[in-house]
């Protein structure tokens, strides 16, 4: 009898969901095919298939770096025949329509429709009412949403332990022949099955959250500095109430990263609330406030910039607040003298930045060491006279 582990499976979209995915599935037990990952960046694929891709998450790069991994993912840059496909490519913000652009999974549903009777699985971000929209064009294929809730750096044990496992779709079991708990390996986590407009509002409102949590402890964390107040005790005292909790309330430079800032913005646009549209506002205005800040204190005519990723051991520098604040320290002051030292930046490195290598050489710098995150390697590195510029009250993300 054939079961849901003999089932081919296609990952479209290499990138840290579809990759997380992979490790995840090659691991659950009883899976016999190996699992394809596409990707239209052969280099990118070349450079996973030789390890040399940079995977900044330790635990996923051991799994996908490990010798069961060579027999159990191929790469690939052509679509195969498959039973399951599980979509994971980027949905980016479009600022003229003020949606997630969607044509890249819209092309890609219609030619998997071509090949007949598949199941496809959207795990991408999308805007509500969007999978309805594929169904009603795509009347050969089986097409459901399950929201992917991914902490940054922890992509590999979110993807095993899902806080939660939303199911959007219409179809029963018998429907589409896989038992989806059982494919994931997710038999013990109870889901919620919901209609996968609602599935799909579950994520942009969760993020929307998220960016929202982020603005409200930024701003108290301004007034609290503008008052000369201690906010570690002031965050401590609100976060004490069980109502609203002490997780995810340390103050920063400013919400980043892939998702928050375009799902935000997804869900501003489709609700049109006063609230929501305050969310992405709010947090421009925070990261002009940070950078008034710093060139208030930079008195040397120096600001040395410690990583721009979002948190400390992730690779991720997309929409970086450490990256914005640098940019509106310069428009404000472009006297200063601007350094960073962020080992996952790339080269596309704007002028007004001077990029330093060496950590050593970097925490040697005169000037003000302005840091988002304080982590282990600045705390050990930073001699303790130094001049400092952070709003993190906790030493940690
Ligand atoms: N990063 C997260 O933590 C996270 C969490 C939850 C949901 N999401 C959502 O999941 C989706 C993917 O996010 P990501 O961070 O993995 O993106 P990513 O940018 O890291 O990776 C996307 C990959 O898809 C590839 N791609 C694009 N179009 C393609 C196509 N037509 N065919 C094949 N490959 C294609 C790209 O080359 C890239 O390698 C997005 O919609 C995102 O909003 C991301």
């Amino acid at each position: 009898m054939n079961t849901v582990f003999d089932k081919n499976i296609c990952i479209v979209g290499a990138g840290y969901v579809g990759l997380a995915t992979a490790a995840h599935l090659m691991e659950v037990d009883g899976r016999k095919n190996p699992i394809t990952v596409v990707d239209i960046n052969e280099s990118k694929l070349e450079d996973i298939r030789s390890h040399k891709f940079l995977i900044g998450e330790e635990a996923l790069r051991n799994v996908l770096y490990s010798d069961k991994a060579n027999d159990a993912i191929i790469y690939s840059s052509k679509l195969p025949e498959s039973d399951i496909y599980i979509v994971a490519i980027n949905t980016n913000y479009n600022k003229d329509t003020g949606n997630l652009d969607t044509t890249g999974i819209e092309s890609l549903i219609s030619e998997i429709n071509e090949f007949k009777n598949k199941l496809v699985i959207i795990k991408s971000t999308i805007p509500v009412g969007f999978t309805d929209k594929v169904i009603a064009a795509n009347p050969d294929t089986k097409i459901v949403f399950i929201p992917e809730f991914l902490r940054e750096n922890n992509s590999y044990y979110d993807t095993k332990t899902p806080s939660r496992f939303i199911i959007g779709s219409y179809y029963d079991t018998d429907d589409i022949v896989v038992d989806i708990p059982e494919l994931f390996g997710y038999t013990d986590n109870n889901p919620i099955y919901m209609t996968p407009s609602e599935a799909e509002l579950v994520k942009l409102a969760s993020n929307t959250y998220l960016a929202l949590r982020v603005d409200f402890f930024n701003e108290i964390s301004m007034y609290c500095i503008n008052k000369g107040y201690d906010s570690s005790k002031v965050i401590e005292g609100i976060s004490r109430d069980p109502r609203i909790g002490t997780s995810y309330n340390n103050p920063s430079f400013g919400y980043g990263g892939y998702c928050l800032p375009k799902d935000s913005a997804q869900m501003a646009n489709l609700a049109n609330s006063k609230l929501l549209n305050a969310i992405p506002d709010a947090n421009i205005e925070h990261i002009q406030k940070v950078a008034s800040l710093i060139v208030s204190k930079a008195t040397n005519k120096e600001v040395n910039f410690y990583r721009f990723a979002m948190k400390s051991g992730s690779d991720n520098c997309r929409e970086s607040a450490t990256f914005k604040v640098a940019k509106a320290v310069h428009d404000i002051n472009p006297e200063l003298k601007l350094n960073f030292y962020e080992p996952n930046f790339g080269n596309m490195v704007p002028d007004y930045l001077n990029n330093i290598n060496n950590i050593d050489e970097f925490t040697s710098l005169k000037g003000l060491f302005v840091f988002n995150r304080l982590d282990d390697i600045l705390k050990d590195k930073l001699s303790s006279d130094s001049d400092r510029f952070t709003l993190d009250i906790y030493g940690n993300n």
